[in-house]
């Protein structure tokens, strides 16, 4: 079915916009990101800010961005010229998209052998399950050390990673190549609630474990002073990331929805799910962890090391491990096809390419440079691309193209939406694919006009140069 009856492929009703927006928005960011972060960052200081990050600047952003989209009904960057255009204003306010288009290229890459790990882990579980039956916990009778193991031994063959980095991206390749009604769309509408109803049922199982109100403290419990500047550039790194902002997925997903779609609506249905999913997966890893008796701060370690050493004391612990893994397969791939989609739809528009080639082509880019961050974790540990700059320092290529992303082309793509959308867009335009009036209007527009990018200098500033603030 065709969003506009333009002979553009779209969504096929509200709720397949909503189910792939949900489905793009939650994804590694929620369940391995959100805790590694919340764990890392101070828990309910790092939690606190999140949430407050999300209701005044990722909301205002998602709308913004879906907006950009729905008008303009094409890839990211024309939708965003287009409305200029028709704004008056000049053409090149569409380098907000193209800035996420890039972004969008280079998290793919990465997050693809994120997504090969996982493929990994589901396969250590099935195994593990052949090897020592329905019973117990997970790897009966092996070492804490051994299974903690896993994580580095397969970050360390190049061989393996690189495989498994280039099987995600093919699968992901498959629904992106079917197009948006045919392959996106068909697999949100089935992946998503498959998705919700493993998330609930392994959190409830869990919290049977006893460390559950520890948990709650652990992430709700305000210490103001464990506010930083790079808590907080975190904490907004985290939420965009997390809601798909900043990277045009969400300009890109817009272009697809038909007209009479509220987005105001909407935007609140998908940060909300989002922000559920992120809080409901911290409920989910920290009981399992804490019952273990092991600690909650082991960064990006604590789904791949930390919670299989948990399994282990977890009855039925490697049924557990499959479905887990399962689950974060499933939410990584919903995501990753938003993330190839968006440079998909920008080539496709862009050469007149059909669907196929372009999604070939973006992925075989995506293979190149996911090859070499799959490799930055080993053979190309000691090759350090961006030494010069401090931030960077001492990063190699993954971590690279992580922290350029979230750190600096997202937030500087959400400054200029914001002030294109607040400021320079004709406002009759705006408002009438808002949909809002009266007071919500006067809120948002305070909040696009001058929260959000007032917000997003000063934590940008912060986060670049941490030491400019006492
Ligand atoms: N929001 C996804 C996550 O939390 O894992 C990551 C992501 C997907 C970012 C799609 C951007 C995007 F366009």
């Amino acid at each position: 079915m065709e969003s506009q009856g333009s002979g553009r492929d779209g969504w096929s009703s509200r709720s397949a916009f909503i189910l792939a927006a949900i489905g793009s928005a939650v994804g590694l960011g929620n369940l391995w990101r959100f805790p590694a972060e919340a764990g890392a960052n101070g828990g309910g200081a790092f939690v606190v800010f999140y949430i407050l990050c999300v209701v005044l600047i990722g909301l205002p952003v998602l709308l913004s961005e879906t907006l950009i989209g729905r008008h303009g009904q094409s890839s990211a960057p024309e939708s965003a010229r287009r409305l200029a255009r028709e704004s008056g204003a000049s053409r090149h306010w569409s380098i907000l998209a193209s800035l996420g288009v890039f972004s969008a290229f280079m998290i793919v890459s990465f997050y693809c052998v994120v997504g090969g790990w996982v493929l990994h882990y589901i396969w250590v579980f099935i195994s593990d399950l052949f090897q020592t039956g329905l019973t117990g916990g997970a790897f009966q009778g092996r070492d804490p050390a051994e299974i903690e193991a896993i994580w580095p031994s397969l970050a360390g063959n190049g061989a393996l990673t690189v495989g498994l980095d280039f099987a995600f991206l093919a699968i992901t390749l498959f629904f992106v190549a079917r197009g948006v009604s045919s392959g996106i769309e068909i697999m949100a509408v089935w992946l998503m609630p498959a998705f919700f109803i493993l998330l609930i049922a392994i959190t409830i199982y869990g919290s049977f474990g006893g460390a559950f109100s520890e948990t709650v403290d652990y992430l709700f419990t305000f210490e103001p002073e464990k506010l930083t500047g790079p808590v907080m550039l975190a904490a907004v790194g985290q939420a965009f990331f997390s809601l798909s902002l900043g990277v045009s997925g969400m300009i890109t997903y817009g272009g697809y929805v038909g007209r009479n779609v509220n987005l105001a609506g909407t935007s609140v249905i998908i940060a909300s799910a989002d922000t559920f999913v992120a809080l409901v997966a911290g409920l989910c890893i920290f009981p399992i962890v804490f019952a273990a008796g092991l600690g909650a701060n082991a960064g990006p370690a604590l789904m791949f090391q930390t919670l299989p050493h948990a399994f282990q004391s977890m009855p039925l612990g490697s049924v557990i491990g499959i479905l887990f893994f399962v689950m974060v397969g499933v939410a990584a791939l919903t995501s990753s096809v938003a993330l190839l989609e968006v440079p998909t739809s920008w080539l496709m528009e862009k050469t007149g390419l059909r669907r196929v080639p372009a999604a070939c082509t973006i992925a075989f880019g995506a293979m190149i440079l996911g090859a070499l961050s799959a490799l930055s974790t080993n053979q190309l540990a000691d090759f350090y691309p961006l030494n010069f700059i401090p931030l960077f320092e001492g990063q190699g290529v993954f971590d690279v193209l992580d922290g350029l992303t979230s750190k600096i082309f997202m937030p500087v793509a959400a400054i200029l939406t914001t002030i294109f959308v607040g400021w320079v867009a004709d406002r009759r335009l705006i408002d009438s694919e808002t949909g809002l009036s009266g007071g919500l209007q006067v809120i948002w527009r305070f909040l696009v006009c001058w929260l959000c990018p007032l917000a997003l200098l000063a934590i940008l500033a912060v986060g670049i140069f941490p030491d400019s603030i006492g």
